[in-house]
């Protein structure tokens, strides 16, 4: 069932979104070669609760760290602990706060140093694909207009969408429906629905550079490529407004 928001709960959807975008600031500042990924975890927390947030992730089914950080091959879920990013790397970074009872998520890839030409084009794709679903956003949209657009332009480029993982809903909770597939849905499907005013959802393409299989290492989270391949992931949280979108976790 959709939880469609009023003024005020995406008020403060916003409120949680502003402080979401500060930690992503503060994550592209910092990512760089020797900085381990704990360290990325423990300022963003800083942050997040210095401005008032909680840290959406941190025991969400047991998820043991705050933020997940993802490098290369890693897609999402990737548990901050001592190791260092080096040069040349591809870092996933996604976080959630709670902020009075609402959500707000979102993720990006930055490049460490130098990065391949090969690497900086996937990441450019990614970026992309979500800015071009989150031009699709406005009432009367069918939501697989949005999963449609994504998986049409990342296969234009070459590329895969992962199946396995899928946007989704946000508010009271992390999770809400509906769920936002990067993958075409048919109308037809229970999936689809029509966007109205007051629907947020978090548009979150990943994107590999070889097959869509992913698989989920022995720590039990880490998703990874199932090739051992590139992927990228970005994310958002948006609200369907009157005549369009707002992005709630851009500053
Ligand atoms: N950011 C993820 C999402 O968009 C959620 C992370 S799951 C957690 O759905 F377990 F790591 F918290
Ligand atoms: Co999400």
């Amino acid at each position: 069932m959709i939880k469609y928001k009023s003024a005020r709960e995406i008020e403060l959807m916003r409120q949680a979104g502003l402080i979401v975008a500060g930690a992503m600031k503060l994550a592209r500042e910092m990512i760089k070669p020797e900085l381990s990924t704990v360290e990325l975890d423990v300022k963003m927390t800083d942050y997040v609760v210095k401005h008032g947030g909680e840290m959406a992730f941190k025991g969400y089914r047991g998820y043991p760290a705050n933020v997940c950080v993802s490098i290369n091959e890693e897609l999402v879920h990737g548990i901050p602990d001592s190791r260092r990013i080096k040069s040349g790397d591809i870092v996933s970074v996604d976080v959630g706060v709670r902020y009075k009872n609402y959500y707000a998520d979102a993720a990006f890839t930055v490049g460490a140093g130098e990065i391949s030409e090969k690497a900086k084009r996937l990441i450019e794709v990614t970026q992309k694909a979500l800015d071009m679903a989150i031009d699709k956003v406005e009432p009367g949209r069918h939501l697989f207009e949005i999963s449609g657009t994504i998986q049409n332009f990342v296969e234009s480029q070459g590329y895969s969408v992962v199946r396995q993982y899928v946007g989704h809903g946000i508010g009271t909770e992390l999770h809400e429906d509906p769920q936002v597939p990067n993958y075409r849905i048919s109308p037809e499907e229970q999936a689809d629905v029509i966007l109205k005013p007051g629907v947020v959802i978090a548009i979150e393409p990943m994107v590999n550079e070889g097959s869509w299989e992913v698989e989920t290492l022995k720590n039990k989270w880490t998703v990874v490529t199932r090739d051992r391949k590139l992927c990228a992931h970005f994310e958002h949280s948006v609200v369907v407004t009157d005549s369009g979108y707002d992005i709630l976790t851009k500053e």
